[in-house]
C-alpha cells in the first residue's frame, strides 16, 4: 500500500509550535507581507532574520510528540511506499525518526545565499550575516518558501500523489495551495483520503473520511490501524 500524508503546524502544536492561523499564532504582530514576503525581505531584512531566527531557535527546543513518532514507526514498515510531503519549516519529523520528508515550504535549519543560489544548513542567526559556505558572500536568507515564491519538489510530490492508494492530510487549515489541493489529486487518481485535524478546515469535505481530535491522540490510532492491517 503506497501512502502519502501531508503534515501542516497542527502536528507541530503539540509540541509547542505555534500554528499560523488558530489564537495567538505565529503571524501574530508581524504582518504576513513584513516576514513572509521577498518584498518584506528586501524591505526590511533584519526583521525577517529576527522572526525567523526566533522561529529556529524556537523550534530547535521543541521535541517530537506522539503524532510525529507514529509517522515515523508507518514510515519503518511500509519504506519507500511511504512519503510525508510537509508545509512545517520544522525538523520534528527528522528528529522523530521519519526519512522520507519533502519539505515544501523549506527548511528553518538551512540557508539560502541570495549571491549564488546555494542552500546549506545553518544553526547561526542570519541576523549576524554569516558568510555564505559556497561563495562566502554574506547575503544569507531563511530557506523558507515565501509567499508568491514557488514550493519546493512539486514534480516528485505530483508523482507520489498520482501512485498512493491513500493519502492523509495532517494539522492543516487547507488554505495554503498548491498543498491545499493535494487531495483532489489523490482523488481523482483512486486514492482513498482521511483527514486526522483538530477541527474542520476549509477541505474537510473532500475528504472521504474525517477524524477531528489533537493529532497527538488521533494520528497515533490511526498508525496503529494501519500497521494492524499491513502486518
Ligand atoms: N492537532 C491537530 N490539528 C491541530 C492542532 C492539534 N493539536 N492544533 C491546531 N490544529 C489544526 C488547526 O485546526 C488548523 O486547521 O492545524 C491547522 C493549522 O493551520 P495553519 O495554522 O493554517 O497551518 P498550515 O495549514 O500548516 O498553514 C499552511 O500557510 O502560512 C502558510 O507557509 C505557511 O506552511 C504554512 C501554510
Amino acid at each position: 500500500m503506497r501512502v502519502v500524508v501531508l503534515t501542516g503546524a497542527g502536528i507541530s502544536a503539540e509540541s509547542g509550535v505555534p500554528t499560523f492561523r488558530d489564537a495567538g499564532g505565529l503571524w501574530e504582530g508581524h504582518r504576513v507581507e513584513d516576514v513572509a514576503t521577498p518584498e518584506g525581505f528586501a524591505r526590511d531584512p533584519d526583521t525577517v532574520h529576527r522572526f525567523y531566527d526566533a522561529r529556529r531557535r524556537a523550534a530547535a527546543q521543541a521535541e517530537p510528540n506522539p503524532a510525529h513518532l507514529a509517522l515515523a514507526r508507518l514510515e519503518q514498515l511500509l519504506g519507500d511506499d511511504f512519503l510525508i510531503v510537509t508545509q512545517n519549516v520544522d525538523d520534528l519529523h527528522e528528529r522523530a525518526g521519519s526519512e522520507r520528508v519533502v519539505h515544501m515550504h523549506g527548511d528553518l535549519f538551512m540557508a539560502l545565499c541570495e549571491s549564488c543560489g546555494d542552500r546549506s544548513p545553518h544553526s547561526a542567526d542570519l541576523i549576524e550575516r554569516p558568510p555564505c559556505p559556497n561563495c562566502g558572500e554574506r547575503m544569507l536568507r531563511p530557506d523558507v518558501v515565501w509567499f508568491g515564491e514557488m514550493p519546493y519538489e512539486l514534480d516528485r510530490i505530483d508523482e507520489a500523489l498520482v501512485r498512493c492508494d491513500l493519502f492523509a492530510a495532517i494539522g492543516t487549515s487547507g488554505g495554503v495551495y498548491p498543498a491545499a489541493g493535494f487531495v483532489m489529486v489523490a482523488t481523482e487518481f483512486g486514492a482513498r483520503t482521511i483527514e486526522l485535524n483538530l477541527a474542520a478546515s476549509e477541505i474537510t469535505p473532500l475528504f472521504d473520511e474525517v477524524r477531528h481530535g489533537p493529532a497527538s491522540i488521533v494520528v497515533p490510532e490511526w498508525v496503529e490501524e494501519q500497521l494492524a492491517t499491513i502486518s
